[in-house]
């Protein structure tokens, strides 16, 4: 059975359609508020904050021990970059102590992935790709504070799979994603500011969460961290761009700004580019070639 906590998030969304889609599995979504969300003979809906020890000592008692081979991929975190830099507390009890907790309650595990991120490694320079292996160097408190995430992932002999900016029209009920305001901008006729000199291995959540699924699924255990990113080096101009085209509608209103230069949009420092390397991704997954599908 999988088990997806933080199953009404943006990337949630996209691994419940994927394990039903790609697997035979059943899938137990959690999320705080499992209001409205309608269970069936394939998925059970049940609510825990991770943040509360009784909420998760109940989670594993009523569910994970009853069942004996939990592939859970753990979604739940505090995780705007500026918002962390805000509230670091709050953020730390979510991503590292109530992590750390559910790491040490959680029985019956066959599989843990855990979603981390580009910013760990920093600044790419000279445009520099990633690897696994490389120093990890991250500019913000979100960055670190993924970095002890991954730590205590790894150390507890569960998976990290490290995901670049991904982008993707929204599943989750009552959530916008970026993707649906650029969609939604453009197709009103109106302009579209994005950062044309800032790039990422970016994808889109439906492929993160399929390949994500696929790694989950090999018979042997996958490498500990991979990165699970695209080939190319996107700007969010070029993402923009591909969204045009895809909506039909003029190029001319994506708008290239600098990322130097759009003082006032962050908060929190962020790297200008943060590329990654998938050579690992594709030998463990025998794939040639990764593309968004924008
Ligand atoms: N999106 C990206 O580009 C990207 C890139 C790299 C890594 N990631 C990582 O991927 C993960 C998911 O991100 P996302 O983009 O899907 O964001 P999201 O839509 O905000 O999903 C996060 C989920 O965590 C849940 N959550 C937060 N606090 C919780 C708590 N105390 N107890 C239980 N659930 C809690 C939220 O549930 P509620 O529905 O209850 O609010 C939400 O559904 C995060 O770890 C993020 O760092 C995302």
């Amino acid at each position: 059975m999988y088990v997806v906590v933080g199953a009404r998030g943006f990337l949630g969304s996209y691994i419940v359609r994927s394990v039903l889609k790609d697997t035979t599995e059943d899938v137990l979504a959690i999320a705080r508020n499992v209001e409205g969300m309608p269970s069936d003979d394939r998925v059970r809906w049940a609510s825990c904050d991770v943040t509360d020890g009784d909420d998760v000592r109940r989670l594993n008692e009523g569910y994970l021990r009853q069942n004996e081979d939990n592939k859970i991929v753990y979604l739940a975190a505090y995780h705007h970059p500026d918002e962390v830099e805000k509230n670091p507390r709050l953020a730390w009890d979510t991503n590292v102590t109530s992590l750390s907790r559910f790491l040490n309650t959680a029985e019956n595990v066959v599989r843990f992935f855990y979603p981390s991120t580009d910013s760990v490694y920093g600044d790419s320079v000279d445009g520099h790709h990633f690897l696994e292996t490389d120093a990890l160097a991250p500019v913000n408190r979100y960055g670190r504070q993924k970095c002890a995430a991954e730590a205590m992932v790894t150390a507890y002999g569960y998976n990290v799979v490290r995901f670049p900016f991904l982008i993707a029209p929204s599943l989750a009920p009552g959530k916008k994603h970026f993707y649906d305001v650029i969609a939604a901008t453009l197709k009103a006729g109106e302009p579209m500011e994005m950062f044309a000199d800032s790039y990422r291995s970016a994808l889109d959540f439906g492929q993160a969460a399929e390949l994500t699924v696929r790694l989950m699924e090999l018979p042997e255990a996958a490498p500990a961290i991979v990165n699970v990113c695209g080939d190319e080096d996107l700007s969010k101009y070029d993402i923009g761009l591909r969204i045009a085209d895809k909506l039909g509608v003029s190029r001319e209103l994506v708008k290239p700004i600098s990322i130097n230069g759009g003082s006032g949009i962050f908060q929190a420092k962020r790297a200008a580019s943060t590329l990654m390397d998938n050579g690992l991704l594709k030998k463990t997954l025998g794939l040639t070639e990764v593309h968004p599908a924008l």
